[in-house]
């Protein structure tokens, strides 16, 4: 196994799978995991959705840049970032620095799919696909302008997702695996 030099950060729309594929990447790599979110709510005391109920979507962005720039401080890790981290340049600025930004790509249809009610997640909560699907349209070029690296995830599991970003890091390959199982793993559950 070989911990990576700079941190891994993972970006791409709700329902991608970064947290599902971060902790397999992280343990195939023998390297620290963090999600960002988990890491908010632990710090507010509050899980996500009563942050932006109780305190408004800005204030939580300003929790997420602030932990961002704590990645700076940090040992390489795998990073989960919020899917709306991307959002502020600053933040762009901050991932491009932090490491190698890998983008899991997934399509508006597969991110409901996977988070079927918008569980946890209150940019989701009673969106109309149509909706979703012009959210993720949106955030598409900024996800594209901070990746180093962009992968699919659309029917793959976490594991082989994981697999693959371990390939494209080592430089051995750049085709999406083959041997892969069809059921994408859900990260919403
Ligand atoms: C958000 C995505 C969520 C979380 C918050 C806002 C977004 O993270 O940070 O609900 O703006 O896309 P996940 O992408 O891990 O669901």
């Amino acid at each position: 196994m070989t911990t990576p030099l700079r941190h891994v950060l993972l970006v791409g729309f709700m329902g991608s799978g970064k947290s599902s594929v971060g902790r397999l990447l992280a343990n195939r790599l023998g390297a620290p995991f963090i999600d960002l979110d988990d890491r908010i709510a632990a710090e507010a005391g509050r899980a996500i959705p009563e942050i932006f109920q109780d305190d408004g979507e800005e204030a939580f962005r300003d929790r997420e840049t602030a932990s961002l720039r704590t990645l700076a401080e940090e040992p390489p890790s795998i990073v989960a970032c919020g899917g709306g981290a991307v959002l502020r340049p600053e933040n762009r600025g901050l991932l491009r620095e932090l490491g190698t930004v890998v983008y899991l790509q997934v399509d508006a249809e597969e991110a409901v799919r996977r988070c079927p009610t918008g569980t946890g997640r209150p940019l989701l909560a009673n969106r109309s696909p149509e909706d979703v699907a012009r959210l993720l349209e949106s955030r598409e070029p900024l996800y594209a302008e901070v990746a180093d690296l962009v992968v699919t995830t659309m029917g793959l599991s976490a594991a082989a997702v994981a697999e693959h970003i371990q390939r494209l890091l080592g430089g051995s390959s750049q085709t999406v695996p083959e041997d892969h199982p069809t059921a994408a793993e859900k990260e919403c559950e």
